[in-house]
């Protein structure tokens, strides 16, 4: 027996024979027979081979969530020493340096107080001095504010963002901040509002800094779940180039802005280009 297929051939009615006495339907199941194993047998290499390929990306693909896990996990971790780094600074700079410079004015004062010298040239130097210290104080509470902000704790982000306007408008007065929000009756968890309120502070610094705008405008919505931010200002813009090419990497503010954002699954887009102003746009799910 040749072959061993039970299929007919196609000369089932005119089956002849030749010199070996074989058939041409024996013939015709023995190639058969043999197409179809070798057809088999690449069925099943190629089937091996396609689940080793299956096999290797999946673990290839474990590989990668398991690196985007980490990635997460290292930049939260970062941010989350940066905030807690920001409040050792703002304690030690309130108790120490703050404390310090109000030890002496407390003792200058006194010696004004005692000593008769306020008519005098000295006495005109003393105030002079208690007037820096009391500026340099205000300075330093200042900075402890910033970073360290009373209002990120049970806040409603709407009078935080405010609270920052008015520390823009006392600092650069000629910069005009146009504030528009609708947040209907969202719930914004603390994680967001601190990611939105940083996002907002870290523009507004770099406006102060590097634009010299006169005009801002930030916008803030939340709508099913999702908040929008805008922040954009008329001043000189600059090449976002940089900022892929990294010659911008020494700044960490919207490299910061970015990875908060990235954390919470959000979107974050840089719009500038030399005289044309800035915009910030970023969409962050409320969750
Ligand atoms: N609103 C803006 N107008 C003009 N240039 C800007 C503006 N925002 C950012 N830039 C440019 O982008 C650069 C990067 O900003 P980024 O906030 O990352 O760093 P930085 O402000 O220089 O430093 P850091 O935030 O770490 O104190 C800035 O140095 C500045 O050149
Ligand atoms: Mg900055």
């Amino acid at each position: 027996m040749l072959g061993t297929t039970m299929n007919p051939g196609p000369f089932d009615n005119d089956v002849s024979t030749d010199e070996v006495g074989l058939t041409e339907f024996q013939f015709y199941t023995t190639e058969h027979t043999v197409t179809e194993d070798v057809l088999n047998a690449r069925r099943s290499r190629h089937g091996f081979e396609r689940n080793s390929i299956l096999l290797e990306l999946e673990k290839y693909r474990k590989e990668n969530e398991h690196l985007r896990f980490f990635v997460q996990k290292t930049a939260q971790d970062a941010i989350n020493a940066m905030e807690n780094d920001r409040k050792t600074v703002a304690r030690e700079i309130h108790d120490s340096i703050g404390g310090n410079l109000t030890a002496i004015k407390l003792f200058m004062e006194f010696r004004m107080d005692s000593s008769n010298v306020s008519s005098c040239e000295s006495g005109k130097s003393i105030e002079q001095i208690i007037s820096y210290l009391t500026d340099t104080i205000k300075e330093t509470r200042t900075i402890c504010h910033q970073l360290n902000p009373r209002e990120l704790e049970g806040f409603e982000l709407t009078d935080a963002i405010s609270k920052l306007i008015n520390r823009v408008n006392q600092f650069f007065p000629g910069i005009q901040v146009d504030f528009e929000f609708k947040l209907s009756d969202e719930v914004i968890s603390e994680k967001i509002k601190t990611v939105v309120y940083r996002v907002v502070q870290e523009a507004l610094n770099n406006i102060g800094k590097h634009s010299g705008a006169d005009a801002v405008k930030i916008r803030l919505i939340a709508v099913h779940n999702l908040i929008w931010l805008k922040v954009e200002d008329n001043g000189c813009g600059f090449d976002i180039h940089g900022l892929e090419t990294g010659s911008y990497d020494q700044g960490f503010g919207l490299r910061g802005m970015k990875d908060r954002i990235g954390l919470c699954e959000g979107t974050f887009q840089v719009q500038s280009s030399p005289g044309k102003g800035t915009r910030l746009s970023a969409t962050i799910p409320n969750r």
